[in-house]
């Protein structure tokens, strides 16, 4: 085993903090052997913090339609061969019932960056959920808004927002997304999201086109100070009707090593094992798991919507219905000896 970074990796685990230099070097050169050794820490780091708990949480797709244009995603408006579907209020809620009552205390509410759904439309639709099952935490995900409209999602209930970051470079941002999209309003999101008590999640795709060591250096030194509670990584997966259709897809191996320094780095994120990561390998969340995520997100997306939400090619789960991947999901865990717990699934700590 390369003694230097094992030297690194020690060091993130006891200080969860590391140079540039470092996380250079780290990652410029780690080996097979240094991934499995920086995964065997991490997990004991996740089960000493959250034991053998896998925390779910119901993702219901509620809109397909994006005002955006990221080069990477299938949604993308410029995307004219993608059939666009919204769901109305009462079919979402419908989505949280079946959810509820397979043991689902999360529901996390995604959509394109579509403006027919307006701040009064979602509070309402929060508030719903809320008053119907007051166990239950409501996360969302819906794209960029101003602070106005994050205080209020987050007065009608809303506990946690899921907004990845993408990248933490400036130029790397530019090359991923049009000139309209802006960096600098991104990060402001997530102060906003942050300063108004939300459980804040980012993230990145690892392998996106153009990404270098740099970038993952930024990402990681972006995450060490900004304290997310919540970390989204999944690798690149290219979508045929994209701009990036012929881009290579990104490093399996690589997204298991990140899940792990961003465990040893922040010990009590919640850092779910993707979907992405279960598409880009049959076993991929179960390897995520065993490398320090503790959090997994089936679909209750109803099954004829559910192949419409393609933000990548080949994405799993398009033809199961939500009870058939609640079930799967535990099988799954309790074969490496974790437990789907049914919980709300909190952030522990501070
Ligand atoms: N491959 C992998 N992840 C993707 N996302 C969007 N398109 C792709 C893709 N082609 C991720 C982005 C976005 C999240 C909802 O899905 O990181 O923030
Ligand atoms: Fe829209 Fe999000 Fe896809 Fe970008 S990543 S095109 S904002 S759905
Ligand atoms: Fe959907 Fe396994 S989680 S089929």
């Amino acid at each position: 085993m390369n003694q230097n970074n094992k030297m690194i990796i020690d060091k993130l685990a006891g200080t969860h903090e590391l140079t540039r230099d470092e996380w250079y070097t780290l990652l410029d050169t780690y080996t097979e052997e240094d991934r499995l050794y920086a995964a065997s820490l991490a997990r004991e780091v996740t089960d000493r913090v959250y034991g053998k708990d896998i925390f779910i949480r119901g993702i219901v797709e509620f809109s397909n339609i994006c005002r955006n244009n990221c080069y990477y995603c299938g949604l993308r408006a410029g995307n004219d061969r993608l059939e666009r579907y919204r769901l109305t209020e009462d079919e979402i809620f419908e989505c949280c019932e079946s959810g509820y009552s397979y043991g689902f205390r999360t529901f996390v509410l995604q959509s394109g960056e579509d403006l027919t759904y307006d701040t009064d439309t979602i509070c309402r639709i929060v508030r719903r959920i809320k008053k119907a099952y007051p166990d239950t935490a409501v996360t969302l995900s819906i794209g960029e808004k101003n602070y106005e409209e994050y205080k209020a999602y987050r007065e009608a209930g809303a506990d946690r927002y899921l907004l990845r970051h993408e990248t933490a470079s400036k130029p790397h941002y530019e090359r991923l997304h049009p000139e309209e999209m802006s960096w600098d309003n991104r990060i402001r999101c997530l102060h906003d999201l942050k300063s108004l008590g939300f459980q804040t999640g980012c993230g990145i795709m690892i392998g996106s086109p153009y990404q270098t060591t740099d970038c993952i250096v930024d990402d990681m030194i972006f995450m060490g100070d900004f304290k997310p509670e919540m970390i989204g990584l999944g690798p690149f997966l290219p979508h045929s009707d994209t701009p990036f259709k012929d881009e290579p897809k990104g490093s399996y191996e690589l997204t298991l090593f990140l899940i792990s320094l961003c465990r040893l780095m922040l010990p009590n994120v919640l850092l779910p094992a993707t979907t992405a990561l279960g598409t880009i390998k049959p076993d991929g969340r179960e390897q995520g798991v065993l490398a320090g995520a503790n959090v997994i997100m089936p679909n209750l997306s109803p099954v004829k919507t559910r192949d419409k939400y393609m933000l990548y090619d080949n994405k799993i789960c398009t033809g199961e219905s939500s009870s058939e991947c609640r079930g799967c999901i535990e099988k799954r865990m309790e074969a490496i000896g974790y437990n789907v717990v049914i919980s709300r699934g909190d952030y522990k700590g501070k």
